[in-house]
């Protein structure tokens, strides 16, 4: 994707502007030629000293800096451009591209370029939230030729906890890998809430139930639905996993505490999607201390757990994604949960079959809906599955919006 391609990496002053190092290093790697633009402010970050010592060329940030491209400098970069990718993306710069303000180098490169822009916003959570940058991100995010890069959460470097760290490097690499493929942010206004991953029923304090689920199909789904432009909520007890940027990460243990969030973000969604693997079973009684060994065999009694799917109030406004791994009679298991569980479409997969089972990179799935053809995929890497999953659900959200107008 990135072979040969000129790449203008703008970089605003944030603290996450080191982060713009590594990205650069990336694209050189991958074969791109960069050329750095910073804004005044990035300087007081990072120096130039470091993109030129990454890509080889010197970085610029001045408008008449009496430089060889002198006084159209500006144009003669934004001409050169295969793709232009401001990270981080500061309020300020990500406001002066909104209103058309070419008020410094880099702001005027990326309004003469006829290039792809993506914008990947970095600053507190609380700027990042605030209406004015919503407003301008909304409305960039609205105009053909631009991207945004959504920010993930996790703690700041100002110690706050929220959306607006900078997407990481390998992020920005894929989202950037997908734009250069012609890929559309089609999800945008939409919210998803995903599921993913195995739940864990306590036994006593250091013992529980599980299953094999690592949540990687679900997270898959996560990470491709933000690129796409979705607000996504992600329900998971798997913490190890790092958030996909772009998702806001809800924490459970227990498929109990899985319904209650659900329950509790389904109000806000247009699309729920179930991937988790919920624990049909959990221990009818939790012991407080560590169960001791004694002679003879230990019996188990379970109580059966909610049934999500099954609990939710039906909706037409909202299209609900439900999974059917089976180990055998797959066609009909996932046609019974279909209609059972009153699901928009369910995703089957043979969980015995090579490359489709649990923790693996790939997956091999059919896609039900109801009243048609059954689709069933080749076998693709998990990302590509949840474009295929999140291609039906942009097609079934027109359709139901298509109904209800
Ligand atoms: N599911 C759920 N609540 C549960 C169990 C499953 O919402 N307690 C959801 C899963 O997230 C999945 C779908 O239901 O989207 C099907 O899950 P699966 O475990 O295959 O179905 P079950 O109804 O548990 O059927 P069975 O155990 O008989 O296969």
């Amino acid at each position: 994707m990135f072979v040969g391609k000129e790449v203008l990496l703008g970089v605003t002053g944030s603290i996450a502007a080191y982060k713009a190092a590594e990205f650069a290093r990336y694209l050189v790697r991958a074969g791109a030629r960069v050329q750095v633009v910073m804004t005044r402010s990035a300087k007081e970050f990072i120096t130039p000293l470091t993109f030129f010592s990454l890509t080889g060329r010197e970085a610029y940030s001045e408008m008449y800096s009496g430089g060889p491209e002198v006084a159209t400098a500006h144009i003669q970069l934004a001409r050169r451009a295969d793709l232009v990718v401001v990270a981080p993306a500061s309020a300020r710069t990500i406001a002066r591209i909104a209103h058309g303000n070419a008020e410094d180098l880099l702001s005027t490169a990326v309004i003469a370029s006829h290039a792809p822009v993506v914008l990947a916003p970095a600053m507190n959570p609380q700027m990042y939230a605030h209406p004015g940058v919503q407003n301008n991100l909304r409305e960039i995010g609205g105009w053909k030729n631009y991207w945004i890069a959504a920010p993930g959460e996790g703690e700041m470097a100002c110690g706050e906890t929220g959306l607006g760290r900078l997407a990481e490097p390998q992020e920005l690499m894929d989202f950037c890998g997908w734009v250069l493929g012609g890929g559309r942010q089609d999800l945008r206004g939409e919210h998803l809430v995903v599921t993913a991953g195995a739940t864990f029923e306590d036994l006593d304090p250091v013992r529980f139930l599980s299953n094999r689920s690592t949540g990687k199909m679900g997270f898959a789904i996560a990470k491709v639905a933000a690129m796409r432009g979705a607000k996504v909520t992600l329900i998971t007890a798997m913490k190890e996993r790092p958030v996909p940027a772009g998702c806001v990460r809800v924490d459970v243990r227990s498929a109990a505490q899985m319904a209650e969030a659900v329950h509790a973000h389904l109000a806000q969604a247009t699309t729920l999607i179930m991937s988790a693997a919920v624990a049909d079973y959990r221990p009818a009684e939790v012991s407080m201390q560590k169960i001791k060994k004694k002679e003879g065999p230990l019996g188990l009694e379970l109580a059966r757990n909610i049934d999500i799917l099954a609990s939710l109030p039906p909706s037409p406004l909202r299209i609900t994604v439900g999974f059917a791994a089976e180990t055998e009679n797959l066609m009909e298991n996932a046609q019974d949960k279909l209609v059972r569980k009153h699901l928009d479409l369910i995703v089957g997969n043979d969980v015995t079959q090579q490359g489709s089972g649990f923790g693996t990179d790939t997956n091999q799935v059919i896609l039900f809906e109801v009243g048609q053809e059954a689709i069933a995929l080749p076998l693709m890497g998990k990302e590509e599955v949840a474009h295929a999953i999140l291609d039906r659900v942009v097609a079934l959200r027109q359709k139901q919006q298509a109904h209800l107008l």
